[in-house]
């Protein structure tokens, strides 16, 4: 299986793989301060749940790093403000501000250390972010695995992958360990416009490992579901309210729909960390909305009337009573989700 680096931590510096550039160009961002932390998660460099958890968690380490000849109180000051915007960088994705809020607490535990053991303690907290990811995406992709049937179709939308985590992906680790159980399994990639994270990301990462893969424009996925093609949907999640309810890439609704219409089973794959326990439904997900030009723009160019209104919100929320079951580490989280959600806080 090849590997790449979706993220990689050396020489005090953050080594990211340039998404926007990808499959034409394989070339990495280096951010060498959390301001270019910041950057690369609002550009989008950087994409994907669990991926921009652990890149902010590096973010803090950066900014530890940059104030480090500060006094004590400037440094913690300043450590916090990065914090903060870090942790506003992207709104919906819950993994960033799960991330940030373990730093803080490093932070916290450690606040009558000196600047350098603070750096220290951030550093190994956010290496200990970076490998939990690649252990808990291949927890998901075993739990997930027995849901495959053998000779499946998997129909799954945006990018799950080794871009979007540290490593092997959470839908699509599901779908790399069934392929690579020889379950002769075949997928169907949403393109997912607007950024196209399934043309663009998906496709070739699955086509590095010669994984099948049929690419098709978002608007075919309801015939491919009515008309049998698709024995099962994995998709990925952003945000997952303690009842169930999932907000994943804008278009995951319309495939649940269409799923609970014609009984086919729907799957949401994601680590316990994309679970918020603070809120009880979807209606409290803050939905990310972006930028005009992802619509009107295509590679730069303008496909759409200039001036014209555009609405591009970036996610949607899933009913629970959509989601056949959530895979995540511990296990396969089945209806009724709000009794056993909260029962993983015990
Ligand atoms: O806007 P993006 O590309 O960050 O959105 C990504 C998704 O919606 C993914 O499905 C989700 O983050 C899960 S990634 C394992």
């Amino acid at each position: 299986m090849p590997s790449i680096n979706t993220i990689e931590f050396k020489n005090e510096r953050l080594y990211l793989i340039d998404q926007r550039k990808l499959p034409e160009e394989l070339s990495i961002f280096e951010c060498q301060n959390y301001k270019d932390v910041v950057f690369a998660i609002k550009e989008m460099i950087v994409r994907g749940a669990p991926a921009i958890g652990v890149t902010g968690a590096y973010g803090l380490v950066l900014a530890a790093k940059e104030f480090i000849n500060l006094s004590k109180e400037e440094f913690f000051r300043k450590i916090k403000e990065s914090a903060q915007i870090i942790g506003n960088s992207r709104p919906t994705a819950v993994n960033l501000m799960w991330a940030v809020k373990r730093m803080e607490d490093i932070i916290e535990k450690n606040k009558s250390k000196s600047n350098e053991e603070v750096y220290e303690a951030l550093l190994a907290e956010a290496n200990i972010i970076e490998k939990e990811d690649l252990e808990t995406n291949k927890s998901i992709a075993r739990f997930g695995n027995e849901i495959v049937p053998k000779n499946a179709t998997i129909l799954t939308h945006c990018n799950t992958g080794t871009l979007a985590t540290v490593g092997y992906g959470t839908a699509l680790g599901i779908i790399r360990e069934a392929h690579y159980s020889g379950k002769n399994i075949k997928v169907i990639a949403d393109e997912t416009r607007p950024r196209l994270q399934g043309a663009k990301l998906t496709a070739w990462e699955l086509m590095q490992e010669k994984i099948p893969v049929t690419l098709i424009p978002d608007s075919v996925a309801p015939v491919l579901i009515r008309d049998g093609k698709i024995d099962v949907i994995i998709v990925g999640a952003d945000r997952i309210a303690s009842n169930g309810d999932t907000a994943n890439k804008i278009g995951t609704y319309m495939l649940s729909q269409i799923a609970k219409d014609f009984n086919v089973p729907f799957y949401v794959a994601a680590p316990l960390s994309t679970i918020d326990f603070d809120i009880k439904c979807g209606e409290q997900i803050v939905i990310e909305e972006r930028d005009a030009e992802e619509v009107t723009h295509i590679n730069g160019v303008r496909i759409a009337p200039e001036g014209v209104k555009v609405y591009n919100p970036a996610f949607d929320v899933t009913p629970h009573e959509n989601i056949t079951g959530i895979i995540t580490e511990k296990g396969i989280i089945k209806p009724p989700y709000v009794k056993n959600i909260s029962r993983l806080l015990k």
